[in-house]
């Protein structure tokens, strides 16, 4: 076997064997071809065979890069999967989605390969600095709000009922969240593997929020505080277009603050965020459309006018 670690993972495993373990720079610029070249090139190394396995112990960005590596060594062999980020845990390391950053564009190339096991410790959690952890819970609201309920004892009752020992890691509270926030995505990946329907639906907030990383650079804003952001809008969107429940709308509004999500408007110029949108739209299939929320677990795909989103982005 091989293991992949980044170089803040491997820290958390001082007893791995280093000839069979590599470790990436840390952050989303080793997601590259180069890094998947490097895996190849140690599995080749120890003489892996098809049959052998490799394990991607990391955030998303390990094991993104370490499943694609997987699903082309040999035309394909075995994949473990151990996410360490509260986003691979609930998100990233499931769902099959491989890939790597190409030519300036995020997971351009990619497969779907799906790990033989995702192996999930919520201990892991208790070293990820505090941006990281936030990062994440943004994509468990974004799981929370396509959940029936207020009232039903699902996730969307644990993220508004248990704030406090969210925040603390209380480990018994993330026993129950991380399991409930991952049958969100399992739920939806099991009927739509390959994104040709509800998948896109996991993309709430991610429209608006990518364009907001795209702006920056990817440098200013967390992944989760531009997912957050991007909740927001798609919520202005939804109560402009007449579609979703003001009084839901603003109760979301308020659950997203007290994880304290900044809700002011990013000092980034709005037609600089529209551009991003765009010019993504453009290479993916050229549409706007939006993941909006009619109320609690009412997802609808919508296409959406330009003078709506322009009040919205706050375009003149
Ligand atoms: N395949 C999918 O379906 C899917 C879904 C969502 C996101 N993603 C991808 O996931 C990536 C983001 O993942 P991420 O947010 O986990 O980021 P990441 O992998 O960059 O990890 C964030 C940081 O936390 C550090 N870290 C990880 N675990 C740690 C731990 N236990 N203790 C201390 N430090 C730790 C990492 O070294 C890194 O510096 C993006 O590339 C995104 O495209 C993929």
């Amino acid at each position: 076997a091989l293991s992949v670690f980044d170089g803040n993972t491997a820290q958390l495993f001082a007893d791995r064997d280093p000839e069979r373990s590599l470790a990436l720079p840390p952050g989303e610029s080793a997601k590259t071809w180069a890094s998947v070249e490097r895996i190849i090139n140690r599995a080749l190394a120890v003489s892996m065979g098809r049959d052998g396995l490799i394990a991607g112990i990391g955030g998303g960005v390990v094991t993104d890069v370490t499943a694609f590596a997987a699903s082309i060594y040999m035309r394909g062999c075995r994949l473990i999967l151990v996410p360490t980020t509260l986003l691979s845990m609930v998100d990233a390391a499931t769902g099959g989605k491989s890939g790597f950053d190409f030519g300036g564009v995020k997971n351009l190339v990619g497969s779907f390969y799906p790990a033989e096991e995702v192996r999930i410790c919520p201990c892991m959690l208790e070293s990820l600095p505090e941006r990281e952890y936030l990062s994440g819970m943004a994509e468990v609201l974004k799981h929370a709000m396509l959940t029936p309920g207020p009232g039903t004892g699902g996730l969307l009752d644990i993220v508004a009922n248990e704030r406090d020992a969210i925040l603390a890691r209380d480990a018994q509270t993330l026993e129950r969240l991380i399991p409930a926030a991952l049958k969100v995505k399992i739920d939806i990946v099991s009927e739509d593997l390959r994104e040709q329907g509800k998948r896109a639906l996991l993309n709430r907030g991610h429209t608006f929020g990518h364009a907001l990383e795209a702006a920056t650079n990817f440098s200013r804003w967390s992944h989760g505080e531009a997912v957050a952001w991007g909740i927001l809008r798609s919520l202005d969107l939804g109560e402009r277009i007449g579609l979703t429940d003001k009084d839901w709308a603003d109760e979301t509004r308020r659950l997203i603050a007290d994880y304290g999500f900044d809700i002011v408007t990013p000092q980034v110029a709005p037609g600089e965020i529209k551009a991003a949108m765009v010019d993504d739209k453009k290479k993916k299939d050229g549409r706007l459309r939006f993941v909006l929320m009619k109320g609690p677990g009412e997802p609808v795909l919508q296409e959406i006018p330009e003078p709506d989103l322009d009040a919205v982005l706050g375009i003149e």
